[in-house]
């Protein structure tokens, strides 16, 4: 949809805290550390987490006096964004403003773009422009709310919810905007782990049946470990650990066991190898 030959990949959901900006650093450093040419937008116009996330990556590099080779750091140009006290008049310098940071990406093989927990006209815009949407979520009901509207009563799946509007409005703003192909949504379950296992249970069985009645595809995501708020400060993401300069005293046993969930993450979401590089395979 960006009108360039990226394929754009977006990481949203409305629910705070599921683990969007993780999951998408995780696939930026993956799609790099693949040989592809990858770049980076932060949608999170307050938290800057993404942002503030490939900072803290910068700065580990100078520390340790590494090269791009041995920690790559994608292409990030500033948000779009308005805050023109006029609404119409920041959406429309807001939709202007993204066709332009698109086109500065027009080299790059994937664009990830990390979005809010919030429903922000940079949003809305970025997931039309979507090829493929990734959604993590909590396995808990208080997250699926946001995908359908259950009956409390009977726990009967009566539709959409606020987030699944979204992406629909999203596919049909692609599909009348006359773009081949259409938007692959996957659903990841995000912080897997043994705690209310009989809860996940439930909450697992009704994704699946969801995911068939509003189209997505539903994948394994990351377990529960605490890793993840460490690899922020250092900017690093697990599958740096054990690369080449980057010091190896993380790399246990349990963090092999999340690199492979990593990688069977990105395998499903069964990404495009892109013609300058199809010998590579994404995974
Ligand atoms: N699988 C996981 N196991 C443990 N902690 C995790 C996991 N995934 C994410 N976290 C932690 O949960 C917190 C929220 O994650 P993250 O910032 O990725 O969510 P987000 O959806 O981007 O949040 P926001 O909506 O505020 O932007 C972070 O501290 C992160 O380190
Ligand atoms: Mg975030």
């Amino acid at each position: 949809m960006a009108g360039i030959s990226t394929h754009v990949i977006i990481v949203g959901n409305e629910k705070g805290g599921s683990g969007k900006t993780t999951a998408a650093m995780h696939l930026i450093v993956a799609l790099s550390r693949a040989g592809f040419k990858t770049g980076a937008m932060d949608l999170d116009i307050r938290q800057k987490s993404l942002s503030r996330y490939l900072e803290n990556r910068a700065k580990w590099a100078i520390k340790h006096d590494l090269e791009l080779e041995s920690l790559p750091i994608p292409q990030l140009f500033p948000a779009p964004f308005s805050n023109d006290d006029s609404r119409q008049r920041a959406f429309t310098l807001e939709t202007a403003g993204f066709q332009e940071a698109l086109q500065k990406y027009a080299t790059c093989d994937f664009l990830v773009i990390d979005c809010p927990g919030a429903n922000t006209h940079l949003s809305r815009l970025a997931h039309a422009h979507a090829d493929t949407i990734v959604t993590p979520m909590n396995d808990s009901f208080v997250d699926f709310d946001l995908l359908a509207k259950v009956d409390p009563d009977t726990g009967e799946i009566l539709g959409p919810s606020l987030y699944s509007e979204m992406v629909w409005e999203a596919r049909q703003t692609r599909a009348k905007a006359g773009v081949m192909g259409g938007i692959q949504w996957i659903v990841m379950r995000n912080r897997i782990g043994a705690a209310n296992a009989h809860n996940k249970k439930r909450v697992g069985e009704k994704l699946e049946n969801l995911s068939k009645r509003i189209g997505f595809t539903l994948t394994r995501g990351f377990g529960e470990r605490v890793v993840y708020r460490e690899l922020f400060t250092m900017g690093l993401t697990l599958l740096d650990l054990g690369a080449p300069g980057i010091p190896t005293r993380l790399s246990s046993m349990s963090h092999l066991t999340a690199k492979q969930e990593i990688r069977n993450f990105i395998a499903a979401l069964n990404l495009p190898a892109k013609a300058e590089t199809a010998d590579k395979r994404v995974a």
